[in-house]
Order: C-alpha cells, then structure tokens, then sequence
C-alpha cells in the first residue's frame, strides 16, 4: 500500500491533542507528509523544546517540486517553539558569480519575527569543499541558533584542551597587579568554539546508505551536538524539513521524542526505512 495510504493514529487521541498534552511515545519517530506550513498551523503554541532543520538552499537542489514558503515556515515555528526553545537553522548561500545572502537574510527575519540570534556557528566542512577559480575555496555553511527568549537548556560540549597536567599559573592577583604564580594543574577540558568541524560523504554524514538517495543530508554528528546541547532526553524536536530523517534519528538515539515533516512522500519512505534500520518505529500521524 502506498505510503501516503497508511495513515495511523496515536494512541492517546489525535496527533495535535497527543502534541498538545505532551504524551507522544517515547521511542517512536512521528512523520508527517506535507507542507510544513499547514502541518504546524494544525499544532498549538509553544510545544516544541528544540527545532534542527536545514531548508532547501536557493533552489540548489531538485526536491521534487517542493514549496518553500520561507516566512509562512519561520513564523510557524515561533509559534510553536516553546519559550525558551530553540531553532537551529543550517543554510548554505547559493553562490553563483556572488554569494546569494540569502542566509543572512532569513536570520535578519527570524530575529524581526522575535527570535533572539544566540549564536551564528560555522558548521566546518572537512572534505568535499566547493572550489571557485576567483575567491577561496568554500567550506562552510552557517547554523543560525535561535532562541524563544533565554534558552532554557545549554548543557555545553567539551573537548580536551591541547596542553594537561601541571603548569606555574598566575594566581593572587592583588590590586597592585602583580600576578604571582603557583604551580597548579591545567584544566582537562574546555566548552568548544562555535565552529564545528565534520567529514562529510558515506562514513562522515552516516554510514546509512539509504540516506543517500537524499540529495542534502547533513552530518549525523552536527545533529547529534545540537540536541544534546539545546534538549534533555523527553523533550520533543522537530525538524519540519527532514528529507532522509538525520535529526530524528539522532534525536531518538538520545532518548528525545521526535517529529518530522517533509512534503515529498519518497524523502518520508527513505526517513521510515532509515529509522527501521536503525531499530527505531515510525508513526505516520493522522493530523
Ligand atoms: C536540505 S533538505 C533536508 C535534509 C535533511 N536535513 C537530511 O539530513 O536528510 C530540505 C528538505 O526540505 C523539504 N521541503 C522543502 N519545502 C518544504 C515544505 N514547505 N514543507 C516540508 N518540507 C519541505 C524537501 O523535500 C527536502 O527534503
């Protein structure tokens, strides 16, 4: 039967009320077909702990005749980003003699619709860089980090600083300021910089072949880093866009609960099979 044919309710009610009240299972991957416009529109307010999406860029891609209703979808998602919810925004520029900019425009609008900037981050691209004869060689795209207010959860990643174990470190510094200097011991970790760094390809974005009949996939780690940076285990994400199903399955790996959208039915048959793969259940909510 096809997939659009099988529709299948929650157990508790309909798919907005289980959204409502908060009691979507734990374990299962909700998706969606449709435009993520009038899926949201159906949700209430300030339900969703934390949003990882990356839009179609620029018309780079064939999505299969996707819309892209850019404003509809970022006012949606203040609506429904809970307060003290974030929205990681992942876009890359076209770039086609200049640079589009379209990146910095979207954010100047989520931040004119309420959303707080927290952060801009660079997600890094290791390999894979796009090379231009006049400018230098493009190995970026940027993460909009967008809060409803205060963020409510930061629980920072760490790396290993570069230099361990006992150093003489300033230490009593007095008004005169004049630093003495004890021997006392370097820190073993640090929170890491805003820019993140990922191979990208089979074995750097996922190991899971299937995602790759997806045209855009990003890193499994960079969804991975957001949501344990911006959501507890139970908190609900989403990713209204979510082609192969990269954030779900990131999200329900780290014990979130996790719904996605995307308006063409195969990216949401490659999402589903993705997730069986991976031993997660799929839901296809009737709304
Ligand atoms: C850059 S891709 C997302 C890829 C995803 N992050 C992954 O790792 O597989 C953008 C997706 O947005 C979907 N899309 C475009 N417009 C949409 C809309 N209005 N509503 C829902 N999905 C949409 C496309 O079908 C496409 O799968």
């Amino acid at each position: 039967m096809p997939l659009a044919d099988q529709p299948v309710k929650t157990r508790k009610g309909t798919f907005s009320e289980s959204i409502a009240s908060n009691k979507l299972e734990e374990r299962t991957a909700y998706l969606v077909i449709g435009n993520c416009v009038d899926v949201m529109r159906t949700w209430p307010d300030n339900v969703i702990q934390l949003t990882v999406t990356s839009p179609p860029y620029d018309s780079l891609r064939d999505y299969n005749g996707y819309e892209f209703p850019f404003e509809d979808i970022a006012d949606q998602l203040y609506r429904v980003t809970a307060e003290g919810g974030v929205v990681v925004w992942v876009v890359g520029d076209r770039i086609n003699g200049g640079r589009s900019l379209t990146s910095f425009r979207q954010a100047l609008y989520f931040q004119s619709i309420g959303f707080s900037a927290h952060d801009v981050m660079i997600y890094q691209k290791k390999n894979t860089p796009f090379m231009r004869s006049n400018a230098y060689t493009n190995a970026y795209e940027m993460m909009f980090v967008l809060s409803k207010g205060k963020p409510t959860t930061f629980n920072p990643l760490k790396e290993p600083t570069q230099r361990q174990g006992y150093e003489m470190l300033p230490h009593n510094k007095l008004p005169d300021g004049i630093n003495k200097k004890k021997l006392g011991e370097l820190k073993k970790e640090k929170t890491r910089t805003n820019i993140w760094s990922y191979a990208v390809g089979l074995g750097g974005t996922t190991k899971d072949k299937i995602a790759f009949q997806h045209p855009a996939v990003f890193p499994e780690k960079l969804a991975n880093d957001h949501i344990e940076s911006w959501s507890n285990p139970g908190d609900l994400v989403l990713d209204p866009m979510c082609g192969s199903g990269t954030t779900g399955k990131m999200a329900l790996l780290n014990d979130r609960r996790f719904i996605g959208i995307d308006i063409a039915t195969e990216y949401i048959e490659i999402a589903r099979q993705r997730f069986r793969e991976s031993g997660i259940d799929a839901l296809l909510p009737a709304s």
